[in-house]
């Protein structure tokens, strides 16, 4: 079996490079030049651990063109795994219609079966409702001559390799039974894993839910936190861990208690980020106004999730009575391992900053060349943790790489100027709650009582046996 796969993304090489790892044949269509280039001599463009080691293992298996015609005429199954951004009204499904077109173009003249898949997050009925028409009408075939399946992707960046290799589920929305066999066949590499056959409208809903309720939860835990903000000796990460013992969160199995990893998500934060949660659900919520579907709740967890960011912000410069000089940003990728900095929290705070005359200085392990891109040189950047807090009033500490977890309260205090304060925004160094680290505050605990930094009104208190 030959798999063509569109878009080379976070999503479209993963897949691809993870198919060519149980040995199917898999060519990759991307119209980004620089990115072709860089694949062809097995050197990823995107950082995601894991995947150059796979990459340069399966590049036998792997070829990768631009010339999407000729690589979807020589292949059995078609994964479309192109952008579906949010044009601020609705999804933007051009890129998708683009690929359709091109598609059915290209199998006009085959004979062959060929399955359409589509790998990119898109609203409920596009696979059958857009893509499949364009593919009829671009190649003149029947109904019966092309199969049409839905196949969400749910592999995390920053663990996209493992999550692809190892994935929880595969759901495949599929058109007919033929298409559900040759899907198995793709997949057939992944025994372990739970196959849920389905239709491809319910697919797509799947997709959809599973992301706002994923981002609901975030926005959940980012209100209580707020709560208990203003609550002397209520530290939000104490509230949490007491609704986590509840055994039907955490079920208690023999005698040992099982914790989900949902139970991250049950933190306070700076909002949820990157390329698919805002994006997701704004889609979800256009899309269900369109039904005339009342959505409170959609609209609340995204109102929670773009006041979080003010909030955040606004709580460092409380100590500067509202006028800080310079800050510094630790962390501009949206979340650690990957270099994706899309809707993210870190970039977004360094903007909010910029817009009010601060200067700032960012750090990231391997985001930076993509912050580049989108600050350019209004900032500072560094490398070094160490040095980009040098002289900052406030540093946010907004992305857990955990190698800031190697620096020690000293040298941190050391670095940064005697007044400033960090803003432990995703509880990083919540195991650190030491007095004398003077400096930090974390969202979702106590605030600073009289203008001064306090810290730990509970220093080892939060543990509920
Ligand atoms: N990034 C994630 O973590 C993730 C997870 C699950 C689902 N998704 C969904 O998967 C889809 C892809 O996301 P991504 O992050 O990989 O996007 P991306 O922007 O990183 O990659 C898209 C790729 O498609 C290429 N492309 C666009 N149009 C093309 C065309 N006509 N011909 C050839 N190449 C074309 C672009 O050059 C780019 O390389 C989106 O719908 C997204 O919502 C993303």
């Amino acid at each position: 079996m030959k798999i063509a796969v569109f878009g080379t993304g976070y999503v479209g090489l993963v897949t691809a490079v993870g198919l060519a790892n149980t040995g199917k044949k898999v060519i990759c269509i991307d119209n980004d030049l620089e990115k072709v280039e860089k694949i062809r001599k097995g050197i990823s463009p995107i950082y995601e651990p894991g995947l150059d080691a796979l990459l340069l293992k399966n590049l036998e298996r792997l070829a990768i063109t631009s010339n999407a015609a000729d690589a979807i005429t020589a292949s059995d199954v078609i994964i479309i795994a192109v952008g579906t951004p949010f044009d601020g009204n609705r999804i933007d499904l051009s890129y998708i219609r683009q690929a359709a077109r091109e598609i059915g173009e290209a199998i006009k003249n085959t004979d062959d079966y060929k399955v359409v898949v589509v790998k990119s997050t898109v609203v409920p009925d596009t696979t059958m409702g857009v893509v499949r028409p364009i593919v009829l009408e671009h190649s003149g075939k029947q109904e019966e001559e092309v199969g049409f399946c839905m196949n969400p992707e749910f592999l995390r960046e920053g663990n996209a390799v493992e999550d692809f290799l190892d994935p929880d589920r595969i759901v495949l929305g599929v058109s007919s039974p033929e298409v559900e066999a040759m899907m198995r066949e793709v997949y057939d590499g992944y025994r372990d894993s739970a196959i849920l056959i389905t239709n491809p409208t319910t697919a797509e809903m799947i997709k959809y839910t599973a992301n706002s309720f994923l981002a609901l939860t975030i926005s959940f835990s980012n209100e209580i936190a707020r709560i208990c903000e203003n609550l002397p000796g209520v530290d939000s990460e104490e509230v949490f861990n007491g609704v986590i013992h509840d055994k039907r969160f955490s079920p208690i199995i023999g005698k040992e208690r099982i914790t989900p990893q949902l139970a991250s998500y049950l933190r306070a934060g700076v909002g949820f980020g990157g390329s698919c949660f805002p994006k997701d659900v704004k889609a979800l919520r256009s899309f269900s106004k369109g039904l005339k579907v009342d959505g409170k709740l959609l609209d609340g967890l995204l109102h929670i999730n773009e006041t979080q960011l003010e909030h955040v912000f606004s709580m460092g410069l409380k100590k500067f009575s509202g006028k800080a000089r310079r800050i510094a940003v630790l962390g501009t990728a949206f979340k650690p391992n990957t270099d994706d900095v899309r809707e993210s929290p870190g970039v977004k705070l360094a903007q909010m900053a910029l817009g009010q005359g601060i200067q700032v200085a960012v750090q990231d392990y391997v985001a930076l060349s993509n912050t580049k891109a989108l600050l350019g040189a209004q900032v500072e950047y560094y490398d070094d943790p160490l040095e980009a807090v040098e002289g900052a009033d406030i540093v946010f500490v907004t992305t857990i790489w955990p190698q800031y977890l190697d620096i020690s309260e000293e040298d941190f205090e050391k670095h940064m100027p005697e007044q400033a304060i960090m803003v432990d925004t995703r509880s990083h160094f919540k195991e650190r709650k030491a007095k004398k680290w003077r400096h930090r505050i974390g969202v979702g605990q106590p605030l600073p009582v009289n203008g001064e930094v306090e810290y730990s009104l509970r220093n080892n208190g939060y543990g509920i046996h």
